[in-house]
């Protein structure tokens, strides 16, 4: 099992109730319960128990509060979390445009720098929100409308996008540079990549036209960003990647 409660650490507070993405915690007869049909292992549980009180993949907290880091890059990559709790404040544009304009150091396939930016505010995720969540699944649309299950409540998405002729390789210098936009973020700002709107303005060019992108431009990265309003314990551990040495 992915997730254990060690239920004599455990105070109830119910903060990993709160976080799971994926709503598999629930306090059950005064206890957590977890039901594993829906997790994705995320770790998110682990990470902002106040108590320890879970393991996740039979790591302990101990163990993931253990892990050290050789640079502050190195420990900004290991704490680097899916934020979904966000300040409602927008940023200032001077902010989201001064970390955009980093990401002209970043790696292009053949140096062709196809990829421009859209950001969007509350007012358009507002109107398109519901559209993108029936996308997902019919019956998102209801919940969308009490809870933002889409934009998770940021003030901001930086949407990278592409001309739709570019190649793949084109459209992943967007990708990449999303990746390097989002750990050159201060630390009190957070963000997750939201590819429900990805998925879904690849798919239906009404949401494209109500992002305002340019004619034949399409989406190729995703990120939700805005001031934090979580702060986790301890980072999420996980097992080593396999990795094949060819000679
Ligand atoms: C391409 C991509 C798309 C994602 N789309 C969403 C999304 O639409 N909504 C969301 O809340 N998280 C999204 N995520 C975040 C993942 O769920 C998250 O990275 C994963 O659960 C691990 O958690 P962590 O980022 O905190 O380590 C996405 C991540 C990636 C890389
Ligand atoms: S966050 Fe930890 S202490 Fe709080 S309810 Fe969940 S397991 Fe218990
Ligand atoms: S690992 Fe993630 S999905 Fe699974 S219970 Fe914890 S927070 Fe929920």
């Amino acid at each position: 099992m992915s997730v254990q409660i060690i239920q004599d650490e455990c105070i109830q507070c119910q903060m990993c109730v709160a976080e799971c993405p994926s709503q598999c915690l629930s306090l059950q007869d005064g206890q957590i319960a977890f039901s594993a049909k829906s997790c994705i292992s995320c770790g998110h549980c682990f990470a902002i128990c106040p108590k320890g009180a879970i393991t996740l993949n039979s790591f302990t907290a101990a163990q993931a509060e253990a892990l050290s880091s050789s640079s502050p890059l190195e420990s900004k990559i290991i704490n680097r979390r899916s934020i979904r709790s966000f300040k409602s404040d927008p940023l200032p544009h001077t902010v989201l445009n001064q970390l955009i304009q980093l990401t002209r150091f970043a790696p292009s396939a053949r140096n062709t720098r196809l990829t421009q930016f859209v950001v969007i505010g509350r007012k358009t995720m507002n109107q398109i929100g519901e559209q993108v969540a029936v996308m997902i699944h019919p019956k998102m649309g209801a919940i969308q409308k009490v809870k933002d299950i889409v934009f998770r409540g940021a003030p901001h998405v930086i949407v990278a996008i592409a001309p739709e002729s570019a190649t793949e390789m084109q459209k992943m210098d967007g990708q990449i540079a999303v990746s390097e936009l989002e750990i050159a973020l201060p630390d009190e700002i957070g963000s997750f990549w939201c590819g429900f709107l990805t998925g879904a303005a690849q798919k239906n060019p009404d949401i494209r036209k109500q992002m305002n992108l340019p004619e034949g431009f399409t989406v190729v990265a995703s990120l939700g960003v805005g001031t934090k309003d979580i702060q986790y314990a301890r980072p999420v551990i996980r097992e080593n990647i396999p990795v094949q040495w060819i000679e």
